[in-house]
């Protein structure tokens, strides 16, 4: 059971940070449907990017949603920082919680959305025990830590079988794919069951967000 409407997620991971005001005002007039800021700790993944401060300062200026992908190795201690930023969604990923039951319930009791990702090659099996205590199940197409990378082929098996957990078992969770998408493959990617499409490079390297996005959108289906 597909959510109804897709959702186009552009990261502002390939936004020009000195103008990140502008950027969100510019999808946001394109057309997105929510934004998406990758949250990256130097450890669990091998890049720095963006904190709470952050989160917050873009709350001030963003009218869509706030989903923010937790890329670090303790998201527990940071878990109310981020709530109280102004995130809609916080996503953190089941290979740095050890008791990821708990860390999706204290996220869910911060009054934000819960979301858990998987990385390219971790199991889909290892968020099947989760997946009717969250909102949303990220599958990452990429290892994360850059924008600008390939699609991994093989992810295309599993965003299948997640849409195939969620829909056997009538689960009210939205499926999200991050890493690799463009134009050219978001098609066959919501064919396999995908509810929101995460975009950074392909919206923020392209000469026209609107363009890119209607583009986008009319390959998903809706
Ligand atoms: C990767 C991030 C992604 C990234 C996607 O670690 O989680 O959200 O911004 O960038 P593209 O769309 O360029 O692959
Ligand atoms: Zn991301």
């Amino acid at each position: 059971m597909t959510a109804s409407r897709k959702k186009i997620a552009p990261s502002i991971l390939s936004a020009d940070f000195a103008h990140l005001a502008d950027e969100v005002q510019a999808v946001e007039e394109a057309g997105a449907d929510i934004l998406h800021i990758d949250v990256m700790d130097g450890h669990f993944v091998p890049n720095f990017t963006i904190g709470p401060p952050i989160v917050a300062a873009l709350k001030k200026v963003a009218r869509l949603p706030l989903d923010v992908h937790l890329m670090m190795t303790n998201p527990d201690d940071f878990i109310p920082e981020f709530a109280d930023a102004g995130s809609n969604y916080l996503t953190v990923h089941v290979e740095t919680c050890p008791h990821l039951h708990r860390t999706i319930q204290s996220i869910k009791e911060c009054g934000v959305k819960a979301g858990v990702t998987l990385n390219p090659a971790t199991p889909i099996s290892s968020v099947e025990a989760i997946l009717p205590d969250v909102d949303l199940l990220l599958i990452m197409s990429v290892n994360p830590g850059f924008g600008g990378q390939k699609f991994i082929p093989f992810v295309m098996e599993k965003i299948k079988s997640a849409r195939r957990m969620i829909d056997a078992n009538k689960l009210k969770v939205e499926l999200e794919v991050d890493g690799g998408l463009k134009v050219d493959n978001v098609g066959e990617i919501s064919s396999a069951g995908a509810d929101i499409f995460v975009a950074g490079s392909a919206i923020f390297e392209s000469p026209d967000y609107k363009d890119t996005i209607a583009k986008m959108r009319r390959a998903v289906g809706g």
